[in-house]
């Protein structure tokens, strides 16, 4: 739809290049790339070389097309992989991050090895990953698989830990509950205005046009009002991130 979906929008973007000391001499994989908005975004603010790869063909396409529209295409490339087997050689890039995307594979410890072991020596890891604010019940786990598209959020213990695991050091831990209307805005902020509008103008549009369309977002609503009760009191994200020795 040409909107990005990580949480904290921009903000927690430029936070983790920060934690990642990402400049214009870095060499960066960005894992789960979506649909391309935060990675072209990234290549304007820092200039430095992006990889990004996604496990759906559709998304590179999206993402291809976004770089090449915006002209970044010399410097940010797509391409199909899964995060879980990472078809690099060992030590390659400066930075690896992940918007929204470990808490999708079925193995994250495998995952974030793979991670560290693609990043370089003295290189760093960087996620924002869906976190459970407070122990989440059987109820709570099992919605978040069914209705949020399989995602399986950690707590920020566990996202520490398995940073730990994998052999990184300095690790950074910011939990932050999630918050609706902050969320809105960040996410104009990242997507950009004139994005945004196209984007909700297309919804609006194909509402109006296709029936099945109509029907999908009808029963999306019906389901929020399913929303066990405590779950956005349980549900936030978090920012974390580590050094390779
Ligand atoms: C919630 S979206 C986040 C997209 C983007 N990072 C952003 O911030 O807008 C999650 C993305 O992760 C991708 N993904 C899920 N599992 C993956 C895996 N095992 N390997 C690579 N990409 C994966 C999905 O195809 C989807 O594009």
């Amino acid at each position: 739809m040409g909107i990005t979906k990580h949480a904290g929008g921009l903000g927690a973007t430029k936070e983790l290049l920060e934690l990642c000391h990402v400049d214009s001499d870095s060499f960066l994989l960005i894992i789960g790339c979506g649909s391309g908005i935060s990675a072209c975004r990234i290549a304007k603010i820092s200039g430095c070389r992006i990889l990004g790869i996604d496990i759906s063909k559709r998304m590179v396409e999206v993402s291809a097309a976004r770089a090449k529209k915006q002209g970044l295409d010399d410097r940010v490339e797509f391409r199909v992989a899964d995060a879980q087997n990472l078809p690099f050689e060992d030590n390659t890039f400066d930075a690896v991050i992940s918007e929204s995307v470990t808490a999708f594979p079925e193995n994250k410890e495998k995952t974030i090895n793979e991670y560290t072991r693609v990043v370089k020596k003295g290189g760093h890891i960087g996620l924002n990953e869906v976190t459970w604010m407070d122990t989440p019940s059987i109820e709570l786990i099992e919605y978040g698989i069914s209705a949020i598209g399989g995602v399986k959020p950690e707590t920020a213990g566990n996202w520490k830990k398995l940073l730990e695991n994998a052999g990184l050091q300095d690790i950074v831990s910011r939990p932050r509950k999630l918050k609706k209307m902050e969320q809105a805005i960040n996410e104009v902020k990242l997507s950009g205005i004139t994005n945004s509008f196209k984007a909700i103008g297309r919804m609006l549009w194909l509402y109006f046009t296709r029936p099945a369309y109509r029907k999908a977002i009808n029963d999306m609503v019906k389901d929020a009002r399913d929303i066990p009760k405590d779950f956005t009191k349980c549900y936030g994200y978090g920012i974390y991130a580590g050094k390779k020795p």
